[in-house]
């Protein structure tokens, strides 16, 4: 492993690890070298693509965006989601992540897993591929994302997360990312596990967090944002306006002046 990356992967340095989501050029430039991790996340189906869930979300897909943003970041690490149905098998899962991390040369291949799919881990670990298990709510299992719910809340739940966490690690994962897990479940996996984990919607208790970025910046106004998202910006409210300004300057012929024309 790259040193910045076993680096950043280290509990012992102890400092929060910052990732966020980004799917094109722009915004890769934007994260890179201010976060750790940029993350071209299967998001993008919903995001950027207006579709319900995360399931239509295509191997190509990943791999235009993953390329768009991997040719733009230098200093961060690269994470890449591996889509629905692309690691039901072994060799299913090593051709297809090898095709991703060619490809896009990212660093890091992202897996939402579960009991069952833990074997995968293990194989692509062994083959020297960098795994995130991504455990908790899994959003690849749901058709209707308003269906989702924080876990962890039970005995057993918490027991079974804290397990899977602990199983993913012996696997050979390189990080676990906990979405929308309870506080004390999280915190219960954070200090059982060596691996740093990275929480969305799972508490100050992660070793890091990661958002994704038009969430961050609340670049849809319709949207209904979870609980746990923070808008550090109003983006919507600030495009509007751009464009109110953009119209009245063309309706009153403002736009565009001579410093804007070719004489
Ligand atoms: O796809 C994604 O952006 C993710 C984040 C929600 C962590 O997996």
């Amino acid at each position: 492993m790259k040193k910045k990356l076993v680096k950043i992967l280290n509990k012992k340095f102890n400092y929060p690890i910052t990732c966020l989501t980004a799917y094109s050029p722009s915004i890769a430039k934007i994260l890179d070298g201010n976060v750790d991790i940029v993350l071209i996340g299967d998001s993008l189906g919903t995001t950027l693509y207006g579709m319900k869930n995360s399931q239509s979300v295509t191997l190509n897909m990943m791999k235009i965006h993953g390329l768009a943003v991997t040719n733009n970041v230098n200093k961060s690490i690269t994470v890449i989601d591996m889509p629905y149905k692309t690691y039901e098998n072994k060799l299913q899962a090593l051709k297809n992540a090898k095709t991703l991390l060619n490809f896009t040369k990212a660093k890091m291949i992202k897996l939402e897993i579960n009991r069952s799919n833990l074997p995968i881990v293990k194989y692509l670990s062994s083959k020297n591929l960098n795994v995130v298990a991504h455990i908790g709510v899994t959003p690849q299992s749901f058709v209707n994302f308003k269906k989702i719910k924080a876990v962890g809340r039970t005995k057993k739940e918490s027991q079974n997360l804290i397990k899977l966490a602990l199983n993913a690690e012996k696997a050979g994962a390189k990080a676990i990312l906990l979405e929308c897990i309870t506080e004390e479940t999280a915190k219960k996996i954070t200090s059982s596990i060596s691996l740093p984990t990275i929480g969305i919607g799972s508490s100050k208790y992660c070793d890091g967090q990661v958002l994704v970025f038009d969430d961050l910046i609340k670049i849809d106004k319709k949207q209904h944002y979870p609980k746990f998202v923070k808008n550090y910006l109003n983006f919507d409210e600030l495009a509007s306006n751009a464009v109110k300004k953009f119209c009245t300057d063309v309706r009153q012929k403002k736009f565009p002046s001579k410093k804007y024309s070719y004489q």
